[in-house]
């Protein structure tokens, strides 16, 4: 799909159109459960469960535009959308491959969820390429990776994934949450479903829980009617909150891009790390990739303290302006062990084998200067 705007004008506007006069600039808020039915009407009813509030549409429109999607639409969370994008494409029987490196909460739905409800998961470690092929079985229905990984900043080959899918008539879906749309754009690359946590780099201040979901209108229609029978719709203060931090997407990323990569350079050349995970830098193992699929590098970096736990969480006592939170991708700096929030659900020895061991600290970059940034972690290591 060829898009008539560049991506910071879609976020403001989506489709720019003239308004009429005495209309309100920003979209009000239609903090409505339902809303007035003309008698006798046969037509859909709104109600903000069905997805069909105005707050709602608008953001789901958006989206669809900077995904370069048919159609889209928000849920609830992050992981109300991973759950109803799989739950869209696959059924009781059906096989699902999933990359090894998710996130911990994925990871949960998979082997606890899916299941329960018949859905079996084969893991591939992206280190190993040519398992990809292997995984995928008579029953196989799609595969499921994160483009950017959390929390090593691994870059998935997803047009390469894309023509698997394609050979074997399944469908590919990635959650794009780290890289943002501003920075990787999945579809483009063959890609059938993008899903993102909306909590992040959509709303971009920390005030929001959402997700999304972006692809064909078959596959968004049949999301829309799971929603319906599940429950998870967006609130619209939530859907509010995040248009508005749509609107200052492009500007936030990137600013957090340039921020992680000054970071990630200081990082780099001091003795007290021992090992920095950016994949702007050259000794990143996907860095190449990275220059050839992704318009930014990201806003995260994983650093290793030496000592491990002890001397990683010494440093965040000492912590002034990055403020110690799981969660990233809003404006103030996030740091946050991987051990204990994202990757709690994994064994020491399974985390260790993905490069996260103790003393692993995933920093967010947010928008504030970098210079305090650096600053504040080299304070807080003297
Ligand atoms: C990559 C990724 N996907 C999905 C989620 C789930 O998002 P949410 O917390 O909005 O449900 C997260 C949460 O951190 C995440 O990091």
């Amino acid at each position: 799909m060829t898009r008539r705007h560049g991506l910071s004008t879609i976020s403001i506007h989506g489709s720019p159109r003239r308004g009429a006069d005495w209309s309100p600039v920003a979209t009000p808020i239609y903090q409505s459960a339902t809303f007035r039915n003309p008698v006798g009407s046969s037509d859909e009813v709104l109600y903000t469960r069905y997805g069909n509030n105005p707050n709602q549409v608008e953001i789901a429109r958006k989206y669809a535009l900077l995904e370069g999607a048919e159609s889209a639409i928000f849920l609830a969370s992050g992981m109300a959308a991973t759950a109803l994008a799989h739950l869209a494409v696959l059924r009781p029987g059906d096989h699902l491959v999933s990359s090894l490196w998710i996130y911990g909460g994925t990871r949960v739905l998979f082997d606890g969820e899916f299941a329960r409800h018949g859905i079996t998961v084969t893991y591939v470690d992206p280190d190993k390429p040519r398992d990809w092929r292997k995984a995928v079985t008579k029953n196989t229905r799609a595969i499921f990776v994160e483009a950017l990984t959390n929390p090593t900043m691994r870059v998935l080959n997803v047009p390469l994934l894309a023509k698997l899918a394609s050979e074997h008539g399944i469908a590919l879906l990635v959650d794009s949450t780290f890289a943002s749309p501003i920075n990787f754009r999945p579809l483009e690359h063959g890609a059938d479903i993008v899903i993102t946590s909306a909590t992040k780099y959509l709303s971009g201040h920390s005030d929001v829980i959402a997700g999304a979901i972006a692809g064909s209108s078959t596959v968004i229609d049949e999301v829309t009617r799971l929603m319906r029978a599940w429950g998870p719709s967006i609130d619209p203060h939530a859907a509010w909150l995040t248009e508005r931090g749509l609107k200052t997407m492009a500007l936030r990323v990137e600013r957090a891009n340039d921020n992680a990569m000054a970071v990630a350079n200081w990082a780099n050349g001091r003795s007290e790390f021992s090992a920095v995970h950016h994949p702007g830098l050259k000794s990143h193992p996907d860095h190449a990739l990275a220059n050839k699929l992704f318009d930014g590098h990201g806003g995260l970096v994983g650093l290793v303290v030496k000592g491990g736990a002890p001397a990683a969480q010494k440093l965040l006592r000492r912590l002034k302006v990055i403020t110690h939170a799981p969660s990233l991708a809003g404006v103030e700096s996030l740091v946050s062990e991987p051990r204990l929030t994202s990757h709690k659900a994994f064994s020491a020895a399974e985390r260790t084998a993905f490069g996260i061991p103790d003393g692993f600290l995933r920093l967010s970059c947010g928008c504030e200067d970098t210079a305090d940034l650096i600053n504040d972690l080299a304070g807080a290591l003297r």
